[in-house]
């Protein structure tokens, strides 16, 4: 059969799989070719075990791979046969030289934007699907320009899907945000984006917009979610100390509708690949135009989220009589949230390594995520066990400490935990998802966040 147009999509990750996966899906009359320099991702999205989790995506990857969904590590073919071009390669914090642990590493976009320049041959739409610093697709075009022979036309259409509902926030947006330049050009380019996601998505949540404030919306965009969770965070300490219920503050303050109530669940720490990447970006980028007072704001926005973590094991110290030495703790989620097997910035990742630091004996307990976990810490020193079995974990353990809010852990039979459990028995429950009174009145020691702790202990 003969497609309407191609579609070729630079990187295979989190975003670049799904996305693409959602576009095939919604529209047959195009074909679709993800491509990796990474083999083995390839591989595995040509197999039954896909290297994303995400609910709902096998199904559509099994419904459209081969029709007219296509994954491959031929980059050249790709670039040769598409006339859309969309870059969702990853732009990591740089680790080195200028700008190291705060700018955006932009080495994986200049490589994507050279090689479509080394193979085209013809006129392309290059969509930055990344998430870029302001002013990115200016730096892109100067690299494209290297081509005296074709034209490239930079797009921004930056993806605001979260991981966990990726499938459901890619099928139903909020909206869709296609920026270019206000040239001829640039608005013929994006009316190019825009038919493609009018297969589905109603035209009124497509949006269109001057190139910069659709880069910059992206940027701003995480930093305002992250920046309500921090919030709400720093807040917790608060509760814990005078009896008030973080819950009870998140669910009064949202009912104000200039409010809402989302983003206002406390936690252990907000993770994943992209808020802190993208606010130490943000503040970056105001530090290098001396916009101080705007850059401090922002980056308070991280700090609290790591006070919180290491709030989070300082309290399990301090309550399990000061030392954590030789005692077991019962990890459970390793995921940054749950429905995902990505740990990438999971507070997890921060929390086992301070406890093993602490010499306690770690066991880890996710439905999806032990396999990126034991890559995470495979340089770490101490002893780590990894299981799926939650009452596996927990035998002869001293503590749990809730970490992802898998559905799992809100099921499981306390009873018979308390029972594998050393005692006394704690849980520190870093996603609030458990039933502190129940679990109070089996016998644990229970330290929700934010709210006052439930204890057998009697003060001598
Ligand atoms: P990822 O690391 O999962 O995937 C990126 C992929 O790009 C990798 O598989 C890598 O091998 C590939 N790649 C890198 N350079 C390449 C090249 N030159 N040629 C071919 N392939 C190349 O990253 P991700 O989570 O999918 O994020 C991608 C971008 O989307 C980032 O800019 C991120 O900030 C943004 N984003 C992510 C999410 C999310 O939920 N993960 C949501 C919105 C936006
Ligand atoms: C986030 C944004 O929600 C997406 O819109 C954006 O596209 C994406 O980042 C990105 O650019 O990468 P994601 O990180 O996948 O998506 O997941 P979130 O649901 O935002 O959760 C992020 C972290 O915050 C998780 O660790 C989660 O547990 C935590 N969180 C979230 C809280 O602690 N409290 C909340 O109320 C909400």
């Amino acid at each position: 059969m003969g497609f309407e147009k191609t579609i070729a999509c630079i990187g295979a990750g989190y975003v670049g799989g799904p996305t693409m996966s959602v576009i095939a899906y919604k529209c047959p009359q195009y074909k679709v070719i993800v491509v990796d320099i990474d083999e083995e991702r390839i591989r595995r999205w040509n197999s039954d075990n896909l290297p994303v989790y995400e609910p709902g995506l096998d199904e559509i990857v099994k419904e459209v791979r081969g029709k007219n969904l296509f994954f491959t590590t031929d980059l050249e073919g790709a670039v040769k046969e598409a006339e859309i071009i969309f870059i969702s390669v990853n732009t990591p914090t740089k680790e080195y030289g200028v700008g190291k642990g705060m700018a955006s590493d932009l080495r994986y976009l200049e490589k994507a934007a050279r090689d479509i320049m080394k193979y085209a041959n013809g006129d392309k739409i290059i969509v930055e699907k990344s998430t870029v610093p302001v002013r990115a697709a200016e730096a892109i075009s100067k690299v494209l320009s290297g081509s005296k022979k074709y034209h490239f036309e930079v797009v921004s259409n930056p993806e605001f899907l979260a991981e966990g509902t990726a499938i459901n926030d890619l099928l139903y947006p909020d909206r869709v945000l296609i920026g270019s330049r206000e040239t001829p050009e640039g608005i013929k380019a994006r009316e190019e984006i825009v038919k493609i996601y009018e297969n589905w998505v109603p035209r009124e949540k497509i949006i269109t917009s001057n190139i910069w404030s659709s880069e910059l919306s992206k940027l701003a965009a995480n930093a305002f979610l992250a920046q309500r969770i921090s919030s709400i965070n720093s807040l917790t300490p608060l509760c814990e100390i005078v009896g008030a219920d973080i819950e009870e503050v998140s669910k009064n303050i949202g009912l104000d509708s200039r409010i809402g109530n989302k983003f206002l669940k406390a936690s252990v720490g907000f993770g994943g690949s992209c808020f802190k990447k993208d606010i130490l970006n943000l503040v970056y980028i105001l530090r290098s135009y001396g916009l101080e007072e705007s850059a401090d704001y922002w980056m308070k926005v991280v700090e609290i989220n790591e006070y919180q973590k290491t709030r989070f094991v300082y309290n399990m110290i301090k309550e399990m009589s000061n030392t954590l030495a030789d005692k077991k703790i019962a990890v459970f989620g390793f995921a940054f949230k749950a429905n995902t097997n990505d740990t990438r910035e999971s507070a997890a990742i921060t929390v086992v390594k301070k406890l093993l630091e602490e010499k306690a004996i770690v066991s880890i307990v996710d439905p999806k995520a032990l396999e990126n976990a034991k890559k995470d810490l495979k340089d770490v020193k101490g002893t780590v066990f990894y299981t799926e079995d939650p009452y596996e974990a927990v035998k002869d353990a001293d503590a749990i400490a809730v970490l992802t809010e898998w559905e799992i852990f809100k099921k499981l039979d306390y009873e018979k935990i308390y029972e594998l459990m050393r005692k006394p028995a704690f849980i520190f429950d870093g996603r609030n998802i458990l039933d502190h009174n129940n679990l109070f009145r089996i016998g644990f020691n229970v330290y929700p966040i934010g709210k006052k702790p439930l204890t057998h202990f009697e003060k001598i």
